[in-house]
């Protein structure tokens, strides 16, 4: 089977990442094979640099030239997060599917028209689940430990979740900030919430599923910018789980942490920017003991990281199905950051229909709040 031809729209820093993980996975010979075949860029610069580094030579500086004379098959767009929206539609309207960089768009609303153009060949006629596709990049879904986590909770393995825990305490100084696309609305669409914490409140909902009520507090306590530059949310789910949230920029010893304590053991996980197997704990409640076979047994081997979910979007690409992470799991993560947003930007506790489709905080993030 020939190599599926991917080009990588926006090379700056993850764009990076995007082509040594391409690299790698095609390396390793698995599902699906991949070559990195165009590039474009909006700045000539960055586009000359990222093509010399990685000796890709078909370049282009405009979306419509890549799509018609580059012919991919398939797009990691690595732009800033505003762009993601019209750049994303054109790849879908020319029938190209389109992997995008967390957060997929700055607005639920923007969100949602990328998921009603997927499937709909360039003419217009709609298939139910058919390409083109677009998925997100949320690369902690795909390592082994969340993996054996999710399958245990998911056959009861581990009884009913009961209390999660889920920080990401990083650090990023007033000179991250002044990039001009970072914290401000219109441009990242959010602070820490939608920028930094977004990849565990990923993994959080990846375990416990849809979220029913959120209470929120968010503030900008020490940065220079529009958006908030920590957040604190406690949030309760369908299934009866609460768990309490942080999201901060602020933090000199950094850490990403989750934990969930189910009836039958507590399963933790600290790491920064990726886990592998050993940063991953199990604690049995007195008698389960038995948990800790189940544990073992269960999937091992896999870093979290780009490779690990370039993976599985090519092996689904190549086999003709629906790449994760999909637009329905993606939803509910960009929905809960939207519920945070409105929790703490109205003072008051909010619930999915706060930001379901006709309300401020669906059309933007800040709910079109200037003073936010
Ligand atoms: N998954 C992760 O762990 C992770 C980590 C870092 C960044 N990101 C995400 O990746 C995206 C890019 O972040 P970055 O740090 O690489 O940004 P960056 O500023 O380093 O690179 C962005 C690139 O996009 C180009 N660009 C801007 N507008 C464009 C347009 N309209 N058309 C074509 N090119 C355009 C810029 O010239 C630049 O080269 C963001 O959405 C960010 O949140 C994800």
């Amino acid at each position: 089977m020939a190599p599926l031809r991917v080009a990588i729209v926006g090379t700056g820093n993850i764009a990076r990442v995007h082509a040594r993980a391409l690299a790698a996975v095609s390396e390793t010979g698995g599902a699906a094979e991949a070559a990195l075949v165009a590039v474009m860029d909006a700045d000539e610069s960055q586009l000359n640099s990222f093509g010399a580094e990685f000796g890709v030579r078909d370049a282009y500086r405009h979306l419509a030239d890549l799509l018609s004379r580059g012919k991919p098959d398939l797009v990691h767009l690595c732009t800033p997060p505003a762009t993601h929206y019209p750049l994303a539609l054109g790849c879908l309207r020319a029938g190209v599917s389109v992997l995008i960089e967390k957060p997929p768009a700055i607005s639920l609303r923007e969100f949602d028209g990328l998921a009603a153009a997927q499937g709909r060949a360039p003419q217009g006629s709609a298939t139910a689940d058919g390409p083109p596709w677009f998925a997100t990049v949320f690369q902690h879904r795909f390592g082994s430990g969340q993996r054996r986590l999710k399958a245990l909770a998911a056959d009861g393995v581990l009884g009913r979740p009961l209390v999660a825990l889920c920080h990401t305490t990083w650090f990023r100084d007033q000179a991250y900030f002044d990039v001009p696309w970072r914290g401000r609305w219109d441009t990242e669409g959010g602070g820490p919430t939608m920028g930094h914490g977004i990849h565990q409140m990923d993994m959080l909902l990846d375990v416990l599923g849809e979220w029913t009520e959120v209470s929120a507090v968010a503030r900008t306590q020490a940065r220079s910018m529009p958006t908030e530059d920590v957040s604190l949310a406690h949030v309760t789910f369908a299934n009866g789980a609460v768990a309490s949230v942080v999201n901060s920029v602020l933090s000199p010893r950094e850490e990403s942490y989750l934990r969930f304590d189910f009836e039958r053991a507590t399963v933790e996980v600290t790491h920064l920017y990726g886990y592998g197997d050993d940063d991953w704990r199990i604690t049995p409640a007195p008698g389960c003991d038995e948990v800790l076979g189940a544990w073992k047994r269960a999937e091992h081997g896999t870093r979290s990281g780009h490779a690990a979910q370039f993976a599985a979007v090519l092996s689904a690409l190549a086999a003709g199905r629906r790449p994760p992470v999909g637009p329905a799991e993606a939803r509910r993560t960009m929905s809960l950051v939207a519920g945070i947003y409105a929790s703490a930007f109205t003072g008051a506790p909010v619930t999915p229909a706060r930001v379901a489709p006709g309300t401020p905080f669906y059309g933007q993030m800040n709910g079109g709040n200037p003073a936010c």
